[in-house]
């Protein structure tokens, strides 16, 4: 019998979080879904959009392969539950709701734009930041939220749908 699979499903994302054209656009195969086990992250990519598959204790999850901080591809990041954590900053993202979840160590902006201060992990002292643009960049770097493409299971393929 062929169809919609049962056993693993698409995780519900926030509506307003959905990519521009990705509402109405068409499913494409991604991978089969035994490639892609619980906890487990994918790059796939169509064209030149480089799409982060997450199989996240909520459910299949699709949005960019860029880090909300500065795009680093989270594919090559680690997944706990629905939290992806990026290999660069310290930064940790809620899969799902689109939210940063920890922000980035070198601080920056908020998604609703309030500032947040540089951290440290573990008691290490912060880094003295000298002045310049570099500082600025970071400073004024603002963290987004994802933005989610549908997806679907069937007869044993994820798709996506990808705007064309
Ligand atoms: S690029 Fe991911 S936390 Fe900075």
């Amino acid at each position: 019998m062929s169809g919609r699979d049962p056993h693993v499903a698409a995780a519900p994302f926030p509506a307003r979080l959905v990519a521009p054209g990705a509402s109405a656009a068409a499913f494409r195969a991604a991978l089969p879904v035994a490639d892609l086990p619980l906890g487990g992250l994918r790059r796939v990519s169509f064209d030149d959009l480089d799409v982060l598959l997450a199989h996240t204790t909520g459910g299949l999850v699709a949005v960019e392969d860029r880090c909300p901080h500065m795009a680093v591809p989270l594919s090559v990041g680690r997944l706990e539950g629905c939290i992806v954590y990026c290999p660069l900053h310290n930064g940790a993202f809620d899969l799902a709701s689109g939210d940063p979840h920890q922000m980035p160590s070198v601080g920056g902006l908020n998604p609703d734009g309030s500032p947040s201060a540089p951290w440290s992990p573990s008691g290490v002292p912060v880094k003295a930041d000298v002045q310049g643009p570099k500082f600025e960049a970071r400073r004024l770097t603002r963290v987004r939220r994802f933005r989610y493409f549908p997806v679907r299971v069937v007869d044993g393929a994820i798709e996506v749908a990808i705007p064309a």
